[in-house]
């Protein structure tokens, strides 16, 4: 109880620090990133839980496309000795802050079995994987079918024989309203010290054009003083829809795809709630995951 209570003061000494500058110029955004929209330890278990319903058996080799900080590499191969894990980003920065951040915090046994490749994702060529996943709607930066049937091609090449790509995505009326924004509180230690363990998470949705489904979003972090760091993160994409990816896995060579919908368990959250559906409910918000499979 004691040390819980030191533990508290020491947090709120912390967050009331006195502080020259503002906030937002201080923060580090790929920090206020990681805590608000990833989930690693969630995820991993869901894509073995996805490879093992398309093959019963174990999948070892991860690659993780537009990998950024490469947080789900390092979940992964935390996960078991066996694993290894690839990631693929073309902007240094974000590799780099997870080389400072992200794979200094795994054991030092672990980090061998990661390779980053500063690359595109479209030439890519590496080793073969299991699992190839992009996550946080990365993809959707191709605009055009022929884009993204090239991108998928190339997520079948680097499959091994047996293997599953795993795409999530999101939908619903609620994603498409115009000049919108949701916020979030986030409260959780930092992962970078002397970071805000509270601030607003904000999620803007600027524009949706109906005719060509191109969408602009960005990422604002708020804190305590007020201060706001605005666009920390943008992203112009095209909205497509989960029939017009399957349609584009199966031209590019995949055997299967499916569904994995959001359901519920007895607390309401978890990775073991995305189960696969053939249809679902018309929510206003949905988050789906989309597995190809190549056999
Ligand atoms: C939305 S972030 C995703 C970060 C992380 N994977 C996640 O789930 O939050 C998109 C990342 O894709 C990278 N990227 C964009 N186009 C790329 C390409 N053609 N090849 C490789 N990486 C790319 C960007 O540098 C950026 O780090």
């Amino acid at each position: 109880m004691l040390f819980y209570h030191r533990v508290n003061m020491a947090r709120r000494k912390q967050d009331k620090a006195p502080h020259t500058q503002p906030l937002a110029r201080t923060a580090d955004k790929y920090d206020l990133y990681q805590r608000s929209v990833q989930n690693p330890s969630h995820e991993t278990p869901f894509f073995r839980r996805v490879y093992r319903d398309a093959f019963s058996s174990d999948p070892k080799i991860l690659r993780e496309d537009f990998c950024g900080t490469f947080a789900v590499c390092c979940e992964w191969v935390k996960g078991h000795k066996d694993r290894v894990a690839i990631g693929v980003d073309l902007d240094p920065e974000p590799l780099e802050w997870g080389m400072a951040h992200n794979l200094s915090r795994i054991r030092p046994s672990a980090r061998p079995r990661i390779t980053l490749m500063r690359e595109n994702v479209l030439k890519v060529a590496g080793p073969k994987a299991d699992i190839v996943a992009a996550q946080n709607f990365s993809f959707w930066i191709f605009k055009t079918r022929p884009e993204v049937v090239r991108y998928f091609k190339a997520m079948h090449r680097n499959l091994a024989k047996r293997g599953v790509v795993i795409l999530d995505m999101m939908g619903g009326g609620d994603c498409i309203m115009e000049d919108h924004t949701d916020r979030r509180p986030i409260s959780e230690e930092p992962i970078v010290e002397g970071n805000p363990r509270r601030f607003t998470y904000l999620w803007e949705q600027a524009r949706y054009d109906p005719i060509s489904h191109s969408a602009s979003f960005y990422i604002h972090f708020q804190f305590r003083d007020k201060s706001e760091m605005k666009r920390a993160f943008e992203y112009h994409w095209r909205f497509w829809t989960i029939p017009e990816v399957r349609e584009m896995l199966d031209e590019a060579g995949f055997a299967e795809s499916h569904v994995y919908w959001e359901g519920t368990n007895k607390e309401g959250e978890g990775n073991d709630v995305y189960r696969r559906r053939i249809s679902a409910p018309s929510d206003k918000v949905w988050i789906a995951y989309v597995v190809g499979v190549k056999k």
